[in-house]
């Protein structure tokens, strides 16, 4: 098979990022229905289902290489899971919704995200935690997750011609990320502590404007394959390790065929040929809005990196639920 995304002229075989849109708006349709109704299991759910479904609306041969749990652990969209109407084969990264815990609390910053790429062009691993470090085209190239958080601030303060104390550090608020935070503090950097939503917060500081500089932490091994796509797209990096707790899980990522389980990976390790990476704001956060529905119909706000294109886009979509919309469009 062809490049299943480039235009060869094969009837069916171009296929662009927005044609994947619907996947992650209706994921996050579904899901900010449950936003600050305390179930978070429910809103969940609702996002798996309608990504589900809409992926199966695509005509592609899709595989679930990395996402949020195994076979046995349905209904999240499993490991190996087939998605696609049929067609050219692509590889998926899924994070249905990234932030359950913020949706049931009614909290801000949740997404529905994925990540489309050629077969073979996301790394693949258990659902364990990664530690990572993130950071925006200004600081590429320039850091290193081993080397004192002191000296990395340093060097990211000097990528922007600023000082330290300008600087602020996108942390999970985590016990485990205590000394971090502490090191963070002491170093005279901002740290701004959040409750959910890794992937987010590592899109945030690869674009100028949102006032975040760098992502560190430990966090989930999807959310850091997704993270990766998008930062390849938006000009950032992402130094990832993959963090068992125990031999258990260690032995879980050799049993996955990854044969050094504490190798250091680059952006490129974790998203070699990544082309697409589509995200819906659920609830509002710094670079999307949240759904917001109206009598008959709702408005989304999406991020669509095209990494072959070279586009950014940020797309506003109304939703029309009934034939007729009755009440007027606003700008
Ligand atoms: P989900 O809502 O998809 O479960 O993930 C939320 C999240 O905060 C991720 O952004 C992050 O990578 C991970 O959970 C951190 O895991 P934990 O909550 O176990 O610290």
């Amino acid at each position: 098979m062809s490049n299943p995304t480039d235009n060869d002229g094969a009837p069916g075989a171009y296929l662009r990022a927005v044609d994947f849109l619907r996947v992650t708006e209706q994921a996050a349709l579904a899901s900010a229905r449950w936003l600050g109704r305390g179930d978070n299991h429910a809103a969940d759910q609702a996002a798996v289902d309608a990504m589900r479904q809409a992926f199966n609306e695509v005509p592609i041969n899709g595989t679930v290489v990395i996402g949020e749990g195994q076979k046995d652990e349905a209904p999240e969209l499993y490991v190996g899971e087939k998605l696609g109407a049929g067609g050219p084969e692509v590889d998926i990264a899924v994070d249905p919704l990234e932030g359950t815990d913020l949706v049931a609390r009614g909290d801000s910053g949740a997404i529905a995200v994925c990540a489309v790429a050629e077969p073979g062009g996301v790394f693949s691993a258990p659902d364990i935690y990664m530690r990572k470090l993130c950071v925006g085209a200004t600081a590429k190239g320039r850091v290193d997750i081993d080397a004192p958080l002191s000296e990395t601030l340093e060097v990211i303060a000097r990528c922007y011609n600023r000082q330290v104390r300008d600087m602020t550090v996108i942390v999970l608020d985590r016990p485990r990320h205590a000394e971090m935070i502490e090191e963070i503090r002491a170093a005279g950097a901002r740290a701004r502590l959040i409750p959910d939503g890794d992937i987010t917060a590592s899109m945030e500081v690869a674009v100028r404007g949102t006032g975040d500089h760098l992502y560190v932490g430990i966090g989930g091994s999807t959310e850091g394959v997704i993270t990766a796509a998008a930062l390849e797209c938006l000009g950032g990096e992402i130094q990832a390790q993959m963090w068992p707790g125990n031999d258990e899980q260690r032995q879980q990522i050799i049993d996955h065929g990854i044969a050094d389980p504490d190798k250091l990976m680059t952006t490129r390790d974790l998203a070699s040929a990544p082309r697409y990476v589509l995200a819906t704001g659920v609830s509002d956060g710094n670079l999307l809005k949240g759904v917001r529905y109206f009598a008959d119909g709702a408005r989304t706000h999406s991020i669509v990196l095209d990494l072959k294109g070279n586009t950014v886009r940020f797309i506003d979509t109304v939703h029309i639920f009934s034939r007729t919309l009755i009440s007027p469009i606003r700008l």
